[in-house]
């Protein structure tokens, strides 16, 4: 055992995965090779990496879908076992929103879909009944209670999705690319959710491709590549270290982009931090140059040119 001594047990730290391995039947590569890492309590975690780097299989270990053939899980210090006993009290602390809704969803009714988990895990019909009206209610779903699932469409179908996992109150909430396939109204939605439930001190692990959202929302990157972690860190350095972003092909978010540019140009002030939203960014901005013609001079050195484009590009992004 690795920390399950009360007294050695890091209460900072929710659940640590130590060198796991997963292959799926009939399959020679490994889908998880090896693969280690700690989540924080209370942190918002954003996992990238290449298509098929073993982010959904890793989830679905988490919470006790798949078993891994080797290697240790720990949640909240204590090693995660095979029994029926443990593999309950997984799924009820973790929980995940799979990235295909029809994977998840299975039951007649939205309300009946919502109530199965917490009848399961051995809520009194009262109980659930309560919090399955709550749940509905905070996501704006109540009005689809007695619709079968099947007539939803896919953004109404992610929601109940979420509804599904929020309702049995789980320690870690795994949002596997909640976003993807949703129009850029549902998209803002489980944006928002996902910011409500961070809020409460819900630990909050997201795959994601889109490297603008995380940037701006993660307070930790996990790197994914080939059953393993690359790394895992801050956003600023990480998107910043451009060899590691080729290697899992990713791109740099924009936002960094535009403060380096701004930075190596002197428009930004000095030890400035990167910013982390377009706020941030504006309030770092220095006051614009002072006009050359004010002390004498043309209006036209060398480098206005390069000036004017970068100003352009302010404007652009309004800043
Ligand atoms: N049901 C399955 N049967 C066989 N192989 C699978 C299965 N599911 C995933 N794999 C393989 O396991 C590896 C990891 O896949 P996984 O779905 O975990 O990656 P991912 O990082 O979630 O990818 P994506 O970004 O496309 O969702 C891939 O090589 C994939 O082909
Ligand atoms: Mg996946």
């Amino acid at each position: 055992m690795k920390l399950s001594e009360d007294h050695n047990i890091d209460r900072e730290i929710l659940l640590e995965a130590e060198r796991l391995f997963y292959t799926y039947e009939g399959e020679s590569t490994p889908a998880l090779n090896g693969l280690s890492l700690t989540i924080k309590r209370g942190k918002k975690i954003a996992c990238m990496g290449a298509n098929g780097s073993g982010k959904s299989t890793f989830f679905l270990c988490c919470n006790g879908i798949y078993t891994p053939s080797s290697g240790s899980l720990y949640l909240s210090g204590r090693p995660v076992g095979r029994t029926k006993k443990d593999l309950l009290m997984l799924r009820r602390k973790v929980g995940i929103v799979f990235q295909d809704p029809d994977r998840q969803l299975f039951a007649a009714s939205v309300r009946q879909e919502i109530s199965f988990g917490p009848l399961n895990l051995g809520f009194s019909e009262e109980e659930t009944r309560r919090r399955v009206d709550a749940v509905m209610e905070e996501l704006g779903i109540t009005a689809y209670a007695h619709k079968p699932v099947h007539a939803l469409s896919g953004g109404q179908k992610k929601l109940v999705s979420i509804a599904d996992i929020l309702v049995m109150e789980p320690e870690l909430i795994i949002l596997d690319e909640p976003a993807a396939a949703l129009d850029p109204f549902y998209t803002e939605m489980v944006h928002q959710i996902t910011r409500r439930i961070t809020e409460r001190g819900i630990t909050v692990m997201m795959a994601t491709h889109d490297v603008n959202y995380a940037y701006e929302w993660a307070d930790e990157i996990i790197l994914f590549d080939e059953g393993r972690i690359l790394r895992q860190g801050h956003p600023a350095g990480l998107f910043s270290d451009h060899a590691l972003l080729k290697k899992t092909h990713l791109t740099p978010p924009m936002l960094l982009t535009v403060f380096h540019q701004l930075q190596s140009r002197n428009l930004i002030r000095e030890k400035s931090p990167a910013p982390r939203n377009m706020e941030e960014l504006k309030s770092r901005l220095t006051s614009p140059p002072d006009t050359q013609e004010q002390n004498g001079f043309p209006a036209s050195p060398p480098d206005t040119q390069e000036q004017n484009s970068c100003l352009a590009q302010q404007e652009e992004l309004s800043i």
